[in-house]
């Protein structure tokens, strides 16, 4: 048996043969099928989203979405998310192995001494206007440190990538409260450095005038395990902005703000954000049929359920579900829960959904959680962000250090006119 594909073109009656690899074949590779005409194009593959398209070869994140299995650089998301923590887990995703003791303190040291931005960050933050999204104020003050630190340019130095890394997963965190702190009025605060990654998040955001900011260690569990089950989904949507905008070689902050624009839309990040509306909108166990029967007419989706990957119990909305219980027990329960345990249950047993494959995502709880923490909705994309930035850096530097990568740039189908002539205005108005 060899590892090829035979390739039979019915339009010229030619064979030929593609090599595949890792169980695929380039689709280069089929540049060399030409049909009859003398100057037709190669044959070129049409995969609209990259439903069936490698991108890359990665070694930071699995996933198995038949069987429903996550793990960053071998290590399962269940053993992560009881086991590790944010720190940890983004050492890992950076840096490819669990890091020593010394290696530990030395990386939360460095990202720790970088939460503090520079104050014109802050009058940059201030200039938004009152009611502005806080993603867009998010995406801009990300993309806007490309500016105040003009040598993360320089891409190809490895020293460099490290600092401008550890400068945004230290900042992310400041950048996301003070988007909050603005929409509500609030003065700013600035980090502190005694607290954890996530009690400083937690600090920054809901601070007032007493001296220091204890939040609950269980909250402050529960949304450092939130960041570690969003913090790398291997090639989904936003890690691709990253990918191919920083396939132009654009300094790290230019692409992560891309990836913060993908972020924002609702079929990604703020799908959490549209199950609240959903369960707001269906408003008792009782109506939960007729919204059913109309998700299956196809008037409407269930979110927080289907993903173009898992074809199974997504297994980070598990263990969501199992941080749900915890915050509750800390914040007391939310009547949505009810809403969505019953949805969930009717879903799971539906055969439009069993056969369609469709199990609740990441999102279907964690919209519950955060409004648990009184996090507004147009937050929990910005919490997702913080909890991505490390795999999109993992993701980034791993784009940059892959001799096989090109800036990204795809093909298309052209489906307009050809060779028009043009009339000028004064004619065509005349
Ligand atoms: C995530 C999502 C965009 C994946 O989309 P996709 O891989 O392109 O899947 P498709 O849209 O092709 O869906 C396949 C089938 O399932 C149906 N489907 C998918 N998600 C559905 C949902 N949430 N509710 C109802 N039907 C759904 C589609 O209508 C389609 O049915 P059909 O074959 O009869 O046309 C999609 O499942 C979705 O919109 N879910 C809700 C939003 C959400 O929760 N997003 C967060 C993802 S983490």
């Amino acid at each position: 048996m060899t590892d090829s594909l035979t390739v039979r073109d019915n339009r010229t009656g030619q064979e030929y043969e593609v090599p595949i690899t890792d169980g695929t074949i380039k689709a280069a590779d089929l540049g060399q099928i030409k049909g009859t005409g003398e100057d037709e194009p190669g044959l070129a593959v049409y995969d609209p989203g990259f439903v069936n398209t490698a991108s890359c070869r990665s070694a930071v994140t699995y996933i198995d979405g038949d069987k429903g299995i996550l793990e960053y650089r071998g290590y399962p998301i269940e053993q992560l998310a009881e086991h590790s923590n944010f720190m940890e887990v983004a050492y890992l995703l950076i840096h490819g192995s669990l890091p020593s003791k010394a290696e530990y303190d030395a990386w939360v040291h460095e990202i720790t001494f970088h939460t503090f931005v520079h104050e014109n960050v802050k009058s940059f933050m201030e200039g938004f206007r009152y009611d502005a999204h806080p993603m867009g104020m998010l995406m801009a003050s990300v993309g806007a440190l490309s500016t105040f630190y003009p040598d993360a340019r320089n891409i190809s130095d490895a020293e460099n990538r490290h600092m401008q890394i550890v400068r945004m997963i230290a900042k992310m965190p400041t950048l996301g409260a003070w988007s909050f702190r603005h929409a509500q009025g609030k003065p700013f605060i600035y980090p502190d450095n005694d607290l954890s990654y996530t009690a400083n998040f937690l600090s920054m955001l809901f601070k007032m005038s007493e001296k220091n900011f204890e939040a609950d260690e269980r909250l402050v569990r529960a949304l450092d395990v939130l960041f570690i089950l969003h913090a790398d989904h291997e090639q989904n949507c936003s890690t691709n902005a990253v990918r191919s905008v920083g396939s132009s070689q654009v300094d790290p902050y230019s692409a992560v703000s891309a990836g913060v624009g993908a972020l924002f839309g609702p079929l990604h990040g703020g799908a959490n954000e549209a199950v609240l509306r959903m369960l707001r909108r269906i408003g008792g166990k009782e109506n939960i049929p007729a919204f059913i029967e109309g998700v299956k007419n196809g008037n409407e989706r269930l979110m927080g359920f289907g993903h173009r990957v898992y074809k199974n119990y997504d297994p980070r909305a598990k263990i969501i579900k199992k941080s749900a219980e915890d915050v509750f027990e800390v914040t007391g329960t939310n009547p949505l829960l009810d809403i969505a345990l019953e949805l969930e249950k009717i879903a799971l047993e539906d055969e439009y959904f069993v056969k369609r494959k469709l199990y609740p995502n990441v999102d279907f709880y964690s919209g519950l959680i955060y409004e648990a923490f009184q996090f507004p909705p147009e937050m929990f994309t910005v919490l997702f962000a913080i909890g991505r930035t490390p795999g999109w850096l993992a993701q980034w530097l791993e784009l940059v250090q892959d001799k096989e990568q090109k800036i990204a740039r795809p093909k298309q189908i052209y489906t307009g006119d050809r060779t028009l002539d043009f009339v000028p205005a004064s004619e065509r108005w005349a």
